[in-house]
């Protein structure tokens, strides 16, 4: 059993032998009033949610919890008082079940999604080595994949993350938490070159985002004070606009990372790899360069339990269980 809990998803998730047999996620919908995520609220939904989304997970996946084996959870990074719930709970079912706890960071199993096959279909997974792209609303990493329990990141964002240059622009526009996919939709009928924003030049791998968002505000405070309505009134091309930067800076990082490794399986991770823009434009990039490519499917992008329960099996199998002691942690160290 997997259980995730570090930021606003309850989730629970069963696997056997690698396969996904169940996948459940409970969203908190009450952050979009505040325009992010309130911790302590974000707590409290965990404490309501676990019972019934582990009750699902089972029921799916016709399992029963004297049959589980061994439970992992997220350890860290995220929001501490999210990851303690998820982590008592995984430690009091595996003291009453007398089962192996497992703790798992949260990035490695979004890198490890990778690994999610389609059952009975022949979905295909990278070979190891593999670069990784993780994207999300807290990271933004690209990682050095050699097998399932070696990971290294070899480049990472120096301020904001992929998906908070998301949130945060679409904030800017007047949309509501969380913008990423908005600014997504939107952006599908814009034309990407109408508007430019500048790409900042930051050496070796690692990204930021900050002069974006600042750039962003800018322009748009300089074009209304000549037309209030402007943002109204252009909004798909200004998103899409947007969206082609934040997409070409991280794959202009991933171009340069594949061509120093000489890694030609590329991944993507997290949730920002749901936005289509930047699947579309991996993906070009990706035949154009001689890239094998791959994308988690959607629900295994954003946050979820498989990819937790997928890190646990790999855990699993190499015997790599943690003491009822272990802690949680908000911090990303590996
Ligand atoms: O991995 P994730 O679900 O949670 C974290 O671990 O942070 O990522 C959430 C982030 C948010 O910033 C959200 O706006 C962004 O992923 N996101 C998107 C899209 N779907 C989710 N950003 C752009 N386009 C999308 N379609
Ligand atoms: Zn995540």
């Amino acid at each position: 059993m997997g259980i995730e809990s570090s930021c606003d998803e309850t989730a629970a998730s069963i696997c056997t032998d690698g396969e996904i047999l169940s996948n459940i996620i409970a969203s908190q919908d009450i952050h979009a009033r505040y325009g992010g995520v309130v911790p302590e609220l974000a707590s409290r939904a965990h404490l309501q949610n676990i019972l019934p989304v582990v009750d699902q997970a089972l029921l799916k996946a016709s399992v029963s919890l004297s049959e589980i084996n061994a439970v992992a959870f997220t350890q860290s990074p995220g929001l501490i008082g999210s990851l303690l719930v998820g982590a008592q709970f995984a430690k009091s079912l595996a003291f009453s079940l007398d089962i192996p706890l497992i703790a798992v960071h949260h990035m490695q199993a979004h890198v490890l999604a990778n690994l999610i096959g389609e059952t009975g279909k022949s979905k295909s997974i990278p070979d190891f080595p593999f670069l990784c792209l993780t994207v999300s609303g807290g990271h933004t990493q690209v990682v050095i994949c050699e097998s399932p329990s070696h990971m290294e990141v070899i480049g990472e964002t120096l301020d904001d993350a992929a998906g908070e240059a998301f949130d945060k622009s679409a904030k800017l526009l007047g949309l509501p938490y969380p913008g990423g996919p908005l600014i997504d939709r939107f952006a599908s009928d814009g034309n990407d070159s109408r508007f430019t924003f500048p790409e900042p030049r930051i050496p070796g791998l690692n990204f930021s985002f900050s002069g974006l968002k600042t750039s962003i505000l800018y322009f748009i405070q300089n074009e209304k004070e000549k037309d209030p309505e402007f943002v109204e009134k252009n909004l798909a091309d200004i998103c899409a606009s947007v969206q082609g930067r934040i997409v070409s800076i991280l794959l202009n990082k991933l171009i340069k990372a594949s061509a120093q490794t000489g890694i030609k399986n590329l991944c993507l991770a997290g949730g920002v790899a749901a936005n289509k823009g930047l699947r579309k434009a991996f993906e070009e990039t990706g035949s154009s360069l001689g890239w094998k490519t791959f994308i988690p499917k959607m629900e295994y992008c954003t946050d979820n339990a498989a990819m937790i329960a997928l890190t646990g099996y790999h855990k699993f199998l190499d015997q790599s269980f943690s003491p009822l002691s272990v802690t949680v942690s908000a911090r990303a160290d590996w």
